[in-house]
């Protein structure tokens, strides 16, 4: 839970005088105004549109696992936003006054509508497209890009001894997300599979024309978060990181890549995505462990 983590040395640096550049105060603001607006968006559309129509037992079962850990994030969010005593009115509104953040939640709005709407039946080939369309839009776009600029801008400073706490956060998110993402991947694959003549050439180039446009927003919320830059981080970085990463959701997804290959900024983003959660026994609690049924007995 967030509540085991220790935020005091975060309140510490937070309350310090110059223990932090504008640049780097206004990051983590508007990155947590981003990510506080969209985990209860993501959670919404887990419990009251996606499990709707996904029927399949075992999907559902993994979705309500899904709703739970971003129940679990919605909650990290607003214990960050407490313990830093910030202005939770700034924070939470802004996905409507900073422009780059509303661009964002604009185009998700847009590119979920089906999922939004108490009348619509997936069955015929148009709704079915209509329902893919939605799942990339969710999965591989709003859970699979936008939220790695911004966890690579929290993790970054982590990695300098700064906000260790809200850093250590979200490695536990990242992980969770990470397997968010690869669900929707598989979920979406599998349904190309059983139903090719979905799968067309047109439907590929507006899927990749999504991935590219979605890339573009992000870059733009690079600048507007991080005018400046800081050490290690600036907004040119995470353009590329995106081109990246756009890329690699294109591959996943059986389809050519959008950008000129670009190389991975960030190759530390892997090392804290695959990092064991196994903590010093005598330092924090211990979280992971293995159980009898786990051994190799000789
Ligand atoms: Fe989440
Ligand atoms: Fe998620």
């Amino acid at each position: 839970m967030p509540t085991e983590v220790s935020m005091q040395a975060d309140i510490a640096l937070w309350k310090s005088k110059d223990g932090l550049t504008d640049d780097e105060r206004r990051m983590i603001k508007r990155n947590l105004g981003f990510f506080a607006a969209s985990e209860s968006l993501v959670a919404n559309n887990v419990v009251l549109a996606i499990y709707r129509h996904l029927t399949n037992p075992e999907c559902r079962q993994y979705l309500l696992r899904q709703a739970f850990e971003e129940a679990i994030h919605t909650h990290t969010f607003q214990y960050i936003v407490e313990s830093l005593s910030l202005d939770e009115g700034e924070l939470f509104n802004m996905y409507r006054e900073v422009p780059s953040i509303t661009d964002k939640a604009a185009w998700a709005l847009k590119h979920t509508q089906s999922l939004d709407n108490p009348d619509f039946r997936t069955g015929t080939p148009g709704t079915d497209k209509a329902f893919l369309r939605d799942l990339v839009a969710f999965y591989v776009i709003f859970e699979g890009i936008w939220f790695y600029t911004g966890f690579a801008q929290i993790l970054s400073l982590g990695r300098r001894n700064k906000m260790v706490g809200i850093a250590e956060q979200y490695q536990y998110i990242l992980r969770d997300e990470s397997i968010h993402l690869n669900f929707g991947i598989d979920v979406i694959n599998q349904i190309k599979l059983e139903n090719p003549h979905l799968w067309t050439g047109a439907f590929q180039d507006e899927v990749r024309g999504m991935i590219a446009e979605a890339a573009e927003l992000e870059a733009a919320y690079g600048r507007d978060t991080m005018p400046l830059g800081f050490l290690g981080l600036n907004a040119a970085l995470c353009e590329q990181y995106m081109h990246f990463i756009a890329n690699r959701r294109c591959a996943q997804l059986g389809l050519s890549p959008v950008f000129a290959e670009a190389e991975n900024p960030f190759p530390w983003m892997s090392e804290a995505m695959d990092l064991k959660k196994e903590k010093n026994f005598f330092e924090t609690r211990v979280i992971e462990y293995q159980n009898g049924r786990a051994l190799a007995w000789d």
